[in-house]
């Protein structure tokens, strides 16, 4: 039985999700899209073959052909619209962050709690990269004895104009926070953001030097440059005991001419990861039809939020702050 998926928010990321769920993913078809610009909505249904696009969010949640809601829409509408996926029964891929505070994020794990199953996954496709996948994997071989560091670099060309330093926290750094721990299979314990001296291109703090540390006595440390210039560069070093892995610089072809070598490097996230969302949706339409949730869960987007609260809180204080977390309730095991 294929699963009628309904998608709110119809910007760069709901489109290119739509985009992918129509045309590379089995066992789903588009049943709507709905967007605060109707007009938009319409558009990216009529592309992707959907069978209506409205501005009607609650209305798509209701609609009994939809089974599973995809969420794109602005961070701050996440905790509302995932409540009333969890209320209608719906199965959800939430983009991150979850919430984007950790208090917020608790409504929507205390709503999934009361329905006694797993309902929501969150968007952090990197754990469907096969780069950071055989990380993780290489690590859990024990080929290379205990992990002892991880290093992350988090470069974007251009930040939107309203971007903050805390949205980099919550909103970017919220990646590294969700990989890292995965990798590790380790909980971050503590925080502390360090704000570089400040690009003149930049209108927040930029870049920041985040470093972690986790339950495992690790370290992670996150460079976040989101107004680097040059292109969307993504790097990952894990250090163990007698070896590193790296992830690759993801390009197919390297260009000779003029004394150099070169590779080519993406305008943004979503040619650099187009493996991941593509095989993290087909994993989520899965997931539903198995009845075997995958990905990061609701509690796991709990806690994404509630380092980055500390991030935050760090970056305010300048001081390192100690994180701590509700208990993990049994059905997030
Ligand atoms: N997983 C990733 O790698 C990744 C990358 C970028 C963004 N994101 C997340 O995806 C989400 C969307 O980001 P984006 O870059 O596509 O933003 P965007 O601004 O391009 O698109 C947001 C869309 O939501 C619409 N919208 C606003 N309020 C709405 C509402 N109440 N109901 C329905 N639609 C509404 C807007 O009209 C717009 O079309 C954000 O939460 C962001 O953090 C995730």
């Amino acid at each position: 039985m294929s699963i009628g998926v309904g998608i709110i928010g119809a910007g760069i990321m709901g489109a290119d999700h739509a985009r992918i769920l129509a045309g590379q993913v089995a066992g789903a078809h588009l049943v709507a899209i709905s967007d605060a610009d109707e007009a938009r909505a319409k558009s990216i249904a009529a592309e992707t073959g959907a069978k209506r696009g409205v501005n009607d969010p609650m209305g798509l949640i209701n609609d009994p052909a939809i089974g599973a809601v995809l969420i794109a829409s602005p961070d701050a509408t996440h905790p509302d619209f995932a409540m009333a996926c969890i209320k209608a029964g719906r199965h959800v891929l939430c983009e991150k962050p979850l919430a984007p505070t950790a208090a917020e994020g608790l409504k929507v794990i205390e709503a999934e709690l009361s329905t006694g199953r797993r309902l929501v996954q969150l968007g952090y496709m990197r754990r469907f990269d096969p780069g950071y996948a055989e990380m993780r994997q290489s690590l859990q071989s024990g080929r290379f004895g205990e992990a002892l560091a991880m290093h992350c670099v988090h470069r974007n060309a251009t930040a939107p104009s309203y971007f903050t330093s805390a949205m980099a926290i919550v909103s970017s750094c919220g990646h590294e926070v969700d990989v890292s721990r995965w990798v590790l299979s380790a909980e971050l314990t503590s925080v502390h953001v360090f704000k570089a001296r400040r690009s003149k291109l930049s209108h927040f703090d930029d870049p920041m030097l985040v470093v972690f540390e986790t339950d495992k006595g690790q370290l992670v440390d996150v460079e976040l440059f989101l107004n680097a210039q040059y292109g969307y560069d993504v790097k990952g070093e894990l250090v163990c005991e007698t070896g590193t892995v790296s992830l690759m610089p993801p390009a197919d072809t390297v260009v000779r001419s003029t004394l150099a070598t070169s590779t080519g490097l993406a305008p943004d996230w979503r040619p650099r990861f187009a493996d991941a969302y593509r095989i993290q949706n087909q994993a989520w339409i899965n997931s539903i039809r198995s009845g075997s949730p995958t990905g990061s869960s609701a509690w796991d987007g709990y806690v994404a939020t509630t380092v980055t609260d500390a991030g935050v809180k760090s970056l305010e204080t300048g001081q390192t702050v100690q994180i701590s977390y509700e208990k993990k309730p049994a059905l997030y095991a």
